[in-house]
């Protein structure tokens, strides 16, 4: 009998995974979204975001696969409960969240919106250079990516301290945990970077109430979700010299309306969800190794925690 596994994303990256499968998984009938051959013989998908109606839809389904890191686009009761669904968990995926948050927090750090802006005027004005070393950065959200980032930055020689819900221990990173600790997270918090997950716990997290518990002239990195960050409160914060400077990969809605306000702010610099991408190489391995446990019976590797949201 057909087993059926379909991808429901990037069509570029999928013909990737397609030659992929082929080599390594020939057993499986790899089906690139819309052309899902006989329903009754999908047992696997892949997809960034969900078809409607996926009970119905594929009613044999055994696994589904996020193709993101976030699951916050999935109605999360819409998928049976007997269907476990995965985060991303693959290296690619946090080794260009490395690149792209190093990026950012060196930009921040030594001045980079300044000198543009310098530049734009013709002006030649040397800032102050203090090393990596005497420059707290601080991370909000422990996880495969935060993590991974934490390494990168300690690298670098930046200063790092962590956030998150249940207590992680990293070598020369300063970790804290729970609601209790996030005060004390904050106050040493110079560059402060969002790798949380969108849930009701998280939704709106970066406001007023937060920049107001950081070091005057702190700066943010936003890779979390737009949902996160309060848009408002973040230019008022910047308005009014409490937070010097944002680097803004994820936003509500993405893209922005085109007369959005942080299009055009001077002390803002803007990417289009690109911060990371999950690379098919690694994400397909990630699959298959999934699937064998599937079959084997073993557990599984990042199932999403329902009641936690992520
Ligand atoms: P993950 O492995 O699930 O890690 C999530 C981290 O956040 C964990 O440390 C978790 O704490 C912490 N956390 C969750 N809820 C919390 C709360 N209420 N209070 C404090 N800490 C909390 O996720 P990941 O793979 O690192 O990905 C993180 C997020 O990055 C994704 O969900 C997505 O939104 C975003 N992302 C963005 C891009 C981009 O291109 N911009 C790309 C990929 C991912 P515990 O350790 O205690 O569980
Ligand atoms: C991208 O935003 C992801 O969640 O992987």
């Amino acid at each position: 009998m057909t087993t059926s596994f379909v991808y429901k994303a990037d069509p570029e990256r999928g013909r990737e995974w397609q030659r992929l499968f082929a080599e390594k998984a020939p057993h499986l009938d790899f089906r690139l979204w819309p052309d899902v051959g006989d329903p009754g013989a999908v047992r696997y998908l892949a997809m960034w975001e969900p078809p409607d109606n996926l009970t119905e839809r594929f009613p044999n389904l055994e696994l589904a696969f996020s193709i993101g890191a976030g699951v916050d686009q999935f109605d999360l009761n819409a998928i049976p409960d007997h269907v476990p669904l995965m985060r991303m968990q693959e290296p690619g995926i946090a080794t260009t969240m490395q690149e792209y948050v190093a990026m950012a927090v060196l930009s921040l750090h030594r001045n980079l919106i300044d000198y543009i802006d310098q530049q734009r005027k013709a002006a030649w004005q040397a800032l102050r250079v203090r090393p990596a070393s005497q420059c707290r950065v601080g991370i909000l959200g422990l996880g495969q990516l935060g993590s991974a980032v934490a390494n990168r930055l300690t690298t670098l020689g930046f200063a790092c301290r962590g956030w998150s819900r249940t207590r992680r221990h990293f070598e020369g990173v300063a970790c804290f945990a729970g609601n209790d600790e996030l005060t004390e997270f904050l106050a040493g918090s110079e560059i402060l970077i969002c790798l949380l997950p969108l849930t009701d716990h998280t939704r709106g997290i970066l406001d007023a109430e937060l920049f107001a518990r950081l070091p005057r002239g702190a700066s943010l990195v936003n890779v979390g979700r737009g949902p996160h960050l309060v848009a408002a409160d973040l230019l008022a914060a910047l308005d009014s010299g409490q937070v010097s400077a944002a680097v803004l990969d994820v936003f509500d809605p993405e893209p922005p309306p085109a007369d959005h306000p942080l299009w055009h702010h001077p002390r803002v610099l803007m990417t289009p969800h690109v911060a990371s991408m999950t690379q098919p190489a690694g994400a397909v391995e990630t699959v298959l190794d999934n699937i064998a446990r599937h079959g084997e019976g073993r557990e599984l590797i990042g199932v999403v925690d329902r009641q936690r949201g992520y």
